[in-house]
């Protein structure tokens, strides 16, 4: 078997897992030419800017790696057709969001835009051209994009034709704000298909930096499904720890020594166990959702409640935590003031996607609450889209509320600090695991709050001490004794 080797890639799609994954590939393999190609104009300009801080995506490291590449073997831009034309290997990684009408609404994934890259493919591609799933996908999709490259280019019916494909299933198991960390030492790479040369072919690109036995080969429909296997897996853990937690503070027990307990017991293990307020991110609902279609579509209407049950527990946390902040507020919250630290779904990320942010301020904002936000990362536009709501002028510290907030109207507006954002509220509610957010002065913050003020920290962040000593009353995730 002669390795086709690869000398031009093209990456349809510039997104969060495009971008870092294509960066990651240029940087190891300094003799592939990369050419990372979005419809989005905005975005490509934004990969091109001079000026690293402005990526379109915020990452740990993500700049240090694209500056070493752009220019050099990675380039960023809207050429799709010419990008096409010129690659031996195309990554198709675009967004595959769930179906929000028609067939499938709520669960599907919507695959209207891999569908479109797939024509284009079989439009532009020239000479032998390996076609790579990089999005994540339903199994069995690579039956619909071969079939729509092959219906463009038929083999047998036109045996002069120059233009052949390969598909392979690629998918991405990178996490946001670990991102550059996972490409270049991930667990494993996971290749599917059936073309062995072209298997080999992506294989070899890998093997730039990740040892051969991390390189696993699989047919293309194990692929394709242990990429959403292994999301529910990781979401089901979570569900399970933050069930546990809603026990534990009724029973007096504390969720982290439970989840210590059971994880060092080494068939558990210790990672994603950590209580919080639910999941966020663009994957874990949508996955599951898809793998629910998925079982009702093959007539396993058991498995779809199975992991059906995984996502309804995950939002019955969310508001789970909304109601309590009421709840422990005297019962209501119109007009009052309420911080919120955090709306990115998870520490050292930008990215906004399904945060559990998003529910509970839509909760408390239904409630008539007056909100604060602060993240150091996400664009105040980026949160006026996510509660579909323009934010408010902030009012001064000290005003008490107007009658326009007594009449029930939620507003919230951006804050520039903590300091800032806590001034004048009842309540601050910590929802993103900042750093930052683990070194606050208590103290002071206390002093700027009208009181009697509360904290809830659904990310467990705080030391419990420092908040007592303020004089603050605090709730914790999953602490019986809060
Ligand atoms: P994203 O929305 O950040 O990026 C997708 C990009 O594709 C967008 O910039 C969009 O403009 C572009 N696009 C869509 N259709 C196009 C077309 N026809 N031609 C050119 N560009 C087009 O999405 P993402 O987070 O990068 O996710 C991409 C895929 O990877 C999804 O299937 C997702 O499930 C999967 N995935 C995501 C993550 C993650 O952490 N975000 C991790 C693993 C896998
Ligand atoms: C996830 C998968 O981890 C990754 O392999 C896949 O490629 C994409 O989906 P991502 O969503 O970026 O990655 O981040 P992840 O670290 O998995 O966190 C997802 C959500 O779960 C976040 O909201 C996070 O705060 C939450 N989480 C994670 C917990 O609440 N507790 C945990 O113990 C771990």
């Amino acid at each position: 078997m002669t390795i086709h080797s690869i000398r031009k890639i093209c990456c349809i799609g510039a997104g969060y897992v495009g971008g870092p994954t294509m960066a990651v590939i240029a940087d190891r393999c300094p003799e592939i030419q990369v050419q990372v190609v979005d419809l989005n104009e905005s975005r490509i300009a934004a990969w091109n800017d001079p000026d690293f801080s402005k990526l379109p995506v915020y990452e740990p490291g993500l700049d240090v790696v694209v500056s070493r590449a752009r220019g050099r073997n990675l380039h960023f831009s809207t050429e799709v057709d010419a990008a096409i034309a010129d690659a031996d290997m195309v990554f198709i990684s675009v967004n595959t969001p769930t179906k929000t009408k028609g067939l499938g609404a709520g669960q599907a994934s919507d695959l209207r835009w891999v569908e479109a890259c797939a024509r284009q493919v079989a439009q532009c591609a020239q000479g032998h051209t390996i076609v790579v799933e990089k999005s994540t996908l339903p199994v069995r999709t690579a039956v619909a994009i071969k079939t729509i490259l092959e219906a463009a280019h038929p083999q047998v019916a036109d045996a002069s034709s120059s233009t052949s494909f390969s598909v392979l299933s690629n998918p991405e198991f990178l996490a946001e704000g670990t991102a550059i960390d996972d490409l270049e030492s991930p667990d494993r790479v996971l290749i599917g298909g059936a073309d062995q040369e072209a298997i080999e072919a992506l294989a070899a690109v890998y093997g730039h930096w990740v040892p051969g036995e991390k390189i696993l080969r699989t047919n293309l429909w194990s692929s394709e499904l242990s990429k959403l296997t292994a999301n529910a897996f990781l979401a089901q853990r979570i569900s399970s720890i933050n069930s546990v937690a809603a026990l534990c503070e009724v029973t007096g027990a504390d969720v982290r020594e439970v989840a210590k307990a059971i994880g060092t017991d080494s068939r558990i293990g210790s990672k994603f166990l950590q209580a919080g307020p639910g999941f966020g991110g663009s994957c874990f609902q949508k996955d599951i959702l898809n793998l629910v279609y998925l079982s009702h579509h093959f007539g396993l209407p058991e498995v779809a409640d199975y992991w059906q049950s995984v996502v309804s527990l995950n939002t019955w946390q969310q508001h789970r935590i909304s109601r309590l902040v009421v709840q422990k507020l005297f019962g209501t919250v119109t007009g009052k003031r309420v911080t919120l630290l955090g709306f990115a779904f998870k520490a050292d990320t930008n990215d906004t996607r399904e945060a559990p942010a998003i529910r509970i301020a839509r909760d408390l904002l239904e409630e008539g609450a007056q909100l604060a936000i602060y993240d150091p990362k996400v664009e105040s536009e980026q949160i006026a889209r996510d509660l579909n709501l323009p934010a408010s002028s902030a009012p001064a510290a000290q005003a008490g509320p107007t009658r326009a907030a007594l009449s029930g109207e939620g507003t919230w507006w951006p804050s520039n600090s903590v300091d800032e954002a806590v001034s004048g509220s009842d309540a601050v509610l910590i929802l993103t695991e900042w750093n930052q957010f683990r070194e606050l002065d208590w103290t002071t913050l206390a002093s700027l709050m009208r009181q009697p003020a509360w904290v809830f920290d659904a990310r467990a962040v705080v030391d419990p001490a420092r908040v007592a000593e303020a004089g603050l009353m605090l709730w914790r995730v999953g602490d019986g004794d809060a």
